[in-house]
């Protein structure tokens, strides 16, 4: 029988528009769904939005309308979401949908039945922004860190869950099960939390109070706490306890979350479970956050929010899923931003992949007649064969481990050495020499074949620019199965005569800076223009200027303006400090191109050597925004 795999995201609260965080763990179980289906499992992928609460309520009516239709509103902005980042989810849960709420109902009555729920009256710091009471701990300098406020005192009648009466068991559990909980950090995290008592769960609200909410079957004046209902929906969906999907998907549950929701899905979930009689979840894999690209944390007045909707808008949504995938590590925050994304575009997606594309596919339509050849390997293809044949069996242990970036870097890698084979067989030369001919086609066939193989394995990331490259070479879709062994692009087939550039070269849209606002023409250049004596053409000519790409960037020590950059410039490395700091974070700046002053006097800055200046424009206000160079232009050229 077929392996199974259940994915799951968290359902999202419908009192905010979808935002690049729900995007991206969105975009990781999509991924993590068709990279198990290519594999020949049987995967299904679950989301949805999470409609109860009081934060929900709250949120429908300010916006003057009754929560219901608020809900259906902003559910369905969700579902298009998915849909413009083509997320091929198996099935979208609503926490107000019938077939949700009548498990909901079942569950509570059944734990309470057994006696893990009791009433009683409850005091304490209650945060709406988490729909929970905090403890004393949790709270720093009196606020929830996660929402900037502070919490509000109530006192109210609850319905409890005797959570507690669970800790020790789960303790066990995440100590016998090491990939329980994942990334590691987050699993010490946890039992750190479960060292010292949990105590009970508050599962109920007062309906006077809450109205919008599953009522619990046995007192119809309280509703059910958002999280005891929310969290629900994992099984719900799969209609246990005893529907098909249940029985099939249940027992290989991988839950994504990010990292602000994880007691919830470690402590309430589990022992939830656990009361229910319900054998727990197999994983829980726990991401970090996606920062602004100034490393914040993402704010409406720090104006770093990144709309990946307009994103994808700009650069496709398969580039901005195969961003996001390779430029952030699962489990730990990461900064992002359009220009790391066009930089990531450029060179990966435009230049290694999509040129080698187009470079294949004229010399075959140029030279055999647009079909793919039949190839005679010979001694010096053995290398890349070998590398493609075996990447599937490198790749799948790092998607186990949720190393996504490295498992796209090692498909990467494979195309830069398809390149590599490519500038070194020299086919446009073959080409000229009819003595080739059988040797031209071995080479050409043989970059066809590895882009098969590459596109199969970019396929989870990039589902319409996987299939592209295969139709742009004649070719139909393929699974994991049919990648491991050289040779299966069938001989002969005809590629199409006309195909869109894959992946255009992009500039960047806007200048993307910290301060957030575009950069004006100076109000005083004329004034400054008319202080700087005139030089003559040879004084600038004695200036060299030259194109560089930052390697690495790092504050100096005691220096809040200075840089230390690391470039390269195509034959040599410089440093250089630079007084940058404010307005450019240094992870912002690896990989960008530069402009050089190469034959600057060097001179010491905080004991460090600066062996030249990079070029930067004032924006009027005081704000340098860095020259850099466009087109493609190589690195170490002269600028004259
Ligand atoms: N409704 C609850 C979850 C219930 S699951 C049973 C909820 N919803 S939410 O809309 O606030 O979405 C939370 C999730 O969105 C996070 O856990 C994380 O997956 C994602 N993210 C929200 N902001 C994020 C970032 N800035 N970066 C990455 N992901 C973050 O909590």
């Amino acid at each position: 029988m077929t392996r199974a795999f259940y994915v799951s995201t968290p359902i999202y609260y419908v009192n905010a528009e979808p935002h690049i965080g729900h995007a991206y763990t969105t975009v990781v179980g999509d991924f993590l769904k068709r990279f198990y289906q290519l594999d020949g499992a049987d995967a299904y992928y679950l989301t949805g939005t999470d409609e109860h609460g009081e934060k929900i309520y709250q949120a429908a009516r300010a916006a003057g309308t009754d929560s219901q239709s608020f809900c259906d509103r902003i559910s369905q902005r969700f579902r298009d979401a998915w849909d413009t980042l083509e997320v091929a989810n198996d099935d979208f849960i609503r926490t107000t949908e019938e077939r949700h709420k009548k498990v909901v109902r079942a569950i509570l009555q059944n734990v309470y039945d057994k006696g893990d729920i009791y009433y009683d009256e409850y005091e304490g710091l209650y945060c709406v922004g988490c729909e929970r009471f905090m403890t004393d701990k949790e709270l720093v300098n009196g606020m929830c860190s996660d929402h900037q406020r502070e919490p509000e005192k109530r006192r109210e009648g609850n319905y409890f869950f005797r959570m507690e009466n669970y800790r020790t068991w789960l303790r066990e559990h995440i100590e016998s099960h090491p990939d329980f909980i994942r990334p590691e950090g987050y699993r010490n995290e946890v039992l750190s939390m479960l060292s010292e008592s949990i105590g009970d769960l508050s599962i109920s609200r007062p309906k006077e109070r809450v109205p919008w909410g599953i009522e619990l079957p046995w007192d119809g004046e309280h509703v059910t706490y958002v999280w005891f209902d929310a969290l629900i929906n994992y099984i719900s969906a799969l209609e246990v306890p005893d529907g098909d999907k249940f029985v099939r998907y249940w027992p290989v549950t991988q839950h994504l979350i990010g990292k602000d929701i994880l007691k919830a899905h470690a402590v309430f979930w589990p022992t939830m479970l656990r009361a229910a009689e319900i054998p727990v979840y197999q994983h829980l894999n726990v991401g970090g956050f996606l920062m602004g690209p100034d490393g914040q944390k993402m704010s409406k007045s720090l104006g770093n929010v990144v709309d990946p909707f307009e994103l994808a808008e700009s650069y496709g949504a398969d580039a901005l899923r195969y961003y996001l995938l390779k430029d952030t590590v699962y489990g730990q925050d990461s900064a992002v931003g359009e220009a790391l994304l066009v930089e990531r575009y450029n060179a990966d997606l435009a230049n290694d992949l999509g040129n080698l594309l187009s470079r294949v596919r004229a010399l075959l339509g140029r030279h055999l007649d647009g079909a793919l050849p039949t190839p005679e390997q010979i001694d010096r293809d053995r290398e890349v064969i070998a590398e493609g044949e075996g990447l599937l069996s490198r790749v799948r242990p790092l998607v186990d481990q949720l190393r996504f970036f490295e498992a796209l870097e090692l498909v990467m890698r494979f195309v830069r050495h398809l390149n590599r084979y490519f500038n070194d067989e020299a086919p446009w030369k073959l080409a000229k020499d009819p003595d080739q001919r059988v040797r031209l086609g071995t080479v050409l066939y043989n970059i066809a074949e590895g882009l098969r193989i590459a596109s199969v394995l970019l396929e989870p990331a990039m589902p319409s620019k996987a299939k592209q490259i295969r139709r742009d070479l004649g070719l139909g879709d393929y699974a994991f199965a049919d990648i491991e062994a050289w040779g299966q692009a069938p001989f002969g087939s005809q590629i199409p005569d006309k195909a869109d550039i894959l992946f255009p070269k992009k500039e960047r849209e806007e200048v993307e800076k910290t301060g957030g606002q575009a950069a004006k023409k100076p109000a005083s250049s004329a004034q400054r223009e008319a202080q700087i004596d005139e030089v003559s053409i040879d004084d600038f000519a004695r200036i060299a200027l030259r194109v560089a790409r930052i390697v690495s960037a790092q504050k100096v020590e005691k220096a809040d303006k200075l840089l230390k950059l690391q470039l390269d410039v195509g034959d040599e490395e410089r440093t250089v400090v630079s007084g940058i700091a404010q307005w450019y974070q240094p992870a912002d700046l690896v990989g960008r191109r530069v402009v050089l002053v190469a034959n600057l006097k060097p001179a010491k800055l905080r004991g460090i050597v600066s062996q030249g200046m990079i070029l930067a424009a004032d924006d009027g206000e005081g704000n340098l925004v860095l020259v850099e160079p466009g087109g493609d232009i190589a690195v170490g050229a002269e600028v004259r």
